[in-house]
């Protein structure tokens, strides 16, 4: 699946602020804060978009414009659609392979 530019800018934004030393994706990453993966899925672009805005006690307020904050946006929906994290409904085929029922690969 190809990233859209703005999607690419988000994951270079998020590169630049770190945001791994606290949160995951398909659990690789720190601890601190939530997995990431399917934050969009689950809890909605305007749920994430205002984590990222305002910051909580425990997160960081990264004062992000809002061309920044749509990037961000577009990266998590562009994470968000490769897969599923815990995984869900995967099948050991007979040749070894993990195969996930709703995975796109
Ligand atoms: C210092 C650690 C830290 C850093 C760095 C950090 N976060 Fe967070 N983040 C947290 C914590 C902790 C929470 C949960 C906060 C709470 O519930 O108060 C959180 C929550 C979130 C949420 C909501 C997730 C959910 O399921 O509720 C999103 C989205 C998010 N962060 C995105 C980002 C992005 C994007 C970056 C980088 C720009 C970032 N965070 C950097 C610690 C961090």
């Amino acid at each position: 699946m190809p990233i859209s530019p703005a999607a690419d800018r988000g994951r270079q934004l998020y590169q630049e602020h770190n945001c791994v030393a606290c949160h995951q994706f398909y659990g690789l990453g720190g601890y601190m804060g939530p997995d990431l993966t399917n934050v969009i899925s689950n809890r909605g672009a305007a749920y994430a978009r205002a984590f990222m805005a305002a910051g909580t006690q425990a997160m960081p307020n990264f004062n992000l414009r809002d061309e920044e904050l749509d990037a961000l946006v577009a990266y998590l929906e562009f994470v968000d659609k490769t897969g599923t994290y815990p995984p869900e409904n995967f099948e050991v085929k007979w040749y070894g392979v993990v195969a996930q029922e709703d995975d796109p690969r």
